[in-house]
């Protein structure tokens, strides 16, 4: 099987060609990647002369290179994004145009080359799009019934992408599906998102912004637990259906962060309150069953505190990596241009 991977050269997508060149080798993938601020190439150096592996460089809203790319490829799974909320809150046109109009925009070039949707499209999107859940009612969890409720710009755009891969499986009859996953956590994640950024900032001798009373809870998946369910949706999953994808790892923010502290040997004084982020969710929980009853999916590697503190160490021991990814050596042209606005 020959998979069109859209944002492979992100945290999630690279961590997702690793694990396929590695555990399958009856697949190959083509990593269409625009190289934004986020996508850096070193992220798969280690693989880019395998034979399995191809890189793109070019940019979802580029309707004609997505046609022949899809045309030469089996199944599409779908990662490009914007995806940070806090760049979200700050300009949010980017936002719309990849996550929106890059996703309608691969859609189309996919029923132009597959009329007879004999290919199948996973539109890999976030828990977000549920908008957040009380604190003080641990038994409510989203699941795939859950109405839409989205909050910042960034999950209403990506809750915009949602819509319109479901509505090109309902009009079209294209073979889409939808995955809705928690908060990610693993190697390679881009240092502006709290754990590589705590983690960092500590190792140079700064303290850690949190949010807020700290009290906001995330469910927090294993990267390569996410890619493995999404590549069991690719390859077991039900046209028009959604999955929603978690960790069982309920975590407050204030709780993660003591976690990194002990890791890091530091204690509460390395903490900095900061001013709470503008609209921030207070809670997201999954209910992962149908997953695990329908397509025989659990997570297995993201347990606590072992799969957070093998996270640690793979920031402390790729130094080099993130020094250069937050001195800005690898921002993308397309962050040149928004910066400039
Ligand atoms: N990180 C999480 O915790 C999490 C959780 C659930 C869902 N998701 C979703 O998973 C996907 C990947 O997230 P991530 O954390 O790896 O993000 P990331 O920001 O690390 O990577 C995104 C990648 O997409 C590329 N990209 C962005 N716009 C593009 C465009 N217009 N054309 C081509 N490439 C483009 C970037 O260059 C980058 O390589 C996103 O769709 C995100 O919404 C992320």
């Amino acid at each position: 099987m020959k998979i069109l991977l859209t944002g492979g050269s992100g945290f999630i997508g690279s961590n997702f060609v690793r694990y396929v060149l590695r555990d399958r080798d009856d697949i190959e993938v083509v990593n269409l990647d625009a190289l934004t601020y986020s996508g850096n190439p070193e992220n798969l150096a280690d693989v880019e002369n395998d034979p399995r592996y191809t890189f793109v460089h070019g940019n979802i809203l580029d309707i004609e290179l997505c046609r022949k790319l899809i045309g030469e490829c089996d199944a599409v799974i779908h990662m490009a994004a914007e995806s940070h909320v806090d760049r979200s809150i700050i300009d949010a046109r980017p936002f719309v145009e990849s996550n929106v109009l890059g996703t309608q925009t691969l859609l189309d070039a996919m029923r132009k080359v597959d009329p007879d949707n004999a290919k199948t499209f996973v539109h890999v999107s976030t828990d977000e799009v549920f908008g957040d859940l009380p604190l003080d009612r641990p038994e409510l969890k989203f699941s795939e019934a859950t109405p839409y409720a989205p909050s910042s710009p960034y999950s209403a755009s990506k809750a915009g992408s949602d819509m319109i891969a479901r509505a090109y499986h309902h009009t079209f009859g294209m073979k889409v599906m939808v995955t809705n996953c928690s908060n990610n956590f693993g190697p390679y994640q881009f240092p502006e998102k709290v754990i590589p950024l705590f983690v960092t900032n500590l190792i140079e001798g700064k303290k850690v912004p949190l949010y807020g009373d700290g009290r906001n809870v995330r469910d927090w998946l294993h990267v390569e637990d996410h890619n493995e369910a999404v590549l069991a949706v690719l390859e077991k999953g039900e046209p028009g259906e959604s999955y929603c994808i978690g960790g069982n790892n309920e975590r407050s923010n204030l709780e993660l962060t003591h976690a990194i502290l002990g890791a890091m040997g530091k204690d509460e004084s390395w903490i900095e309150p900061v001013k709470d982020r503008l609209g921030h969710d207070r809670r997201y929980a999954i209910d992962a069953t149908k997953l695990k009853t329908q397509l025989g999916w659990e997570p297995t590697r993201s347990a606590w505190p072992a799969a957070l503190e093998s996270t640690v160490k793979w920031y402390v021991d790729h130094a080099e990596w993130w020094k250069r990814v937050k001195s800005g050596a690898y921002r993308g042209y397309y962050e040149q241009q928004y910066v400039n606005r």
